[in-house]
């Protein structure tokens, strides 16, 4: 899609980190912007914040993993700007990371209900109309968990897979269908944002009854190697732009990962064991 200026792009989980960054970015290059987030206060800042830059934007309380919620945002946009053309299916949680046998049922549901059941919602709500006018763009917000498979993040890495495989379908559904809607998936590495505090967002009917605390040290360690490693949301927003603009579907962050990536695509060429092994910032610590 080259000619951005004048039209209209729904971001979801955009009161924060990447959505709000991309709400920034599609802003400047003219666009409405329609900023969808479960957290309402922190979308009344971050929309005035994208506002004050000279944009057009309408926010939209949400909660993407639920259906009524999700065709309230449709009929939202609709109502403002009439049918879009630039759809973010960006708002994402990451549960505490551990081995499967200390999960809860609940860490699974609110996991692959938001980033999971928030893609399958705001596809089913947006491309109907997108299909009709023949325009418009989807950025599916994955990960390179979506591409791996680290362990200790059991719910984020299937929610991540089911993301990539359902952007990776609609491609093809659309190509077999000669559509000139399009898509993109993307697939971040280390981004500085605020998913460290996920659980800020977690439902009270999904919080577990216990709360298993992880270890302060392991913690601290991790988020400071995260932290070396992480990329400016602003910079990932800039690829997302030059993406839909050269009409991309892969969207890498971190060139990093090229290689676990392979690895894996290789074992299951060759029937082997699945390599990933130690934890998913191994990457950049293997450099
Ligand atoms: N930060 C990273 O390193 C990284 C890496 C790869 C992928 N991602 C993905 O990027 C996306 C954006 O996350 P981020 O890193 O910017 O984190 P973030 O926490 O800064 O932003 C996520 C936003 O999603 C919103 N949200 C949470 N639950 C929601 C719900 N039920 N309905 C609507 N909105 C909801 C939050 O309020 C928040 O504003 C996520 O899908 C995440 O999985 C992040």
């Amino acid at each position: 899609m080259r000619d951005l200026e004048g039209k209209t792009a729904v971001i979801t989980g955009s009161a924060s980190g990447m959505g709000l960054a991309f709400a920034e970015c599609f802003g400047n290059a003219g666009m409405n912007v329609v900023m969808a987030d479960v957290e309402e206060k922190a979308l009344r800042v971050a929309a005035s914040r994208v506002e004050a830059a000279g944009a057009s934007v309408l926010p939209v309380v949400t909660d993407v993993s639920d259906e009524a919620s999700m065709d309230h945002l449709g009929e939202a946009v609709q109502e403002a700007f009439g049918t879009p053309h630039l759809i973010c299916l960006n708002a994402g949680v990451a549960a505490p990371t551990g081995p499967m046998e200390s999960l809860t049922t609940n860490d699974w549901k609110w996991t692959l209900g938001v980033n999971l059941w928030g893609v399958i919602h705001g596809i089913r709500v947006f491309l109907p109309a997108l299909r009709e006018r023949d325009e418009g763009h989807f950025v599916v917000t994955a990960s390179v968990a979506g591409l791996t498979s680290y362990p200790w993040l059991g719910p984020y890495n299937a929610s991540k897979h089911g993301a990539t495989t359902i952007a990776e379908t609609l491609h093809a559904e659309l190509a077999e269908l000669g559509s000139r809607v399009r898509v993109s998936c993307l697939c971040p590495g280390a981004v500085a944002t605020n998913i460290g505090e996920a659980e800020r967002n977690r439902p009270k009917e999904l919080e577990n009854e216990t709360v298993v605390e992880m270890d302060a040290g392991d913690l601290s360690e991790f988020a400071n190697t995260f932290s070396g490693f992480a990329k400016p949301p602003s910079a990932v927003a800039e690829m997302v732009l030059a993406a839909v603009v050269e009409d991309r579907f892969w969207i890498e962050t971190d060139e990093v990962y090229r290689d676990a990536i392979r690895s894996r695509h290789r074992a299951i060429e060759g029937q082997d064991e699945p390599p990933a092994r130690g934890i998913i910032l191994n990457p950049y610590l293997e450099r």
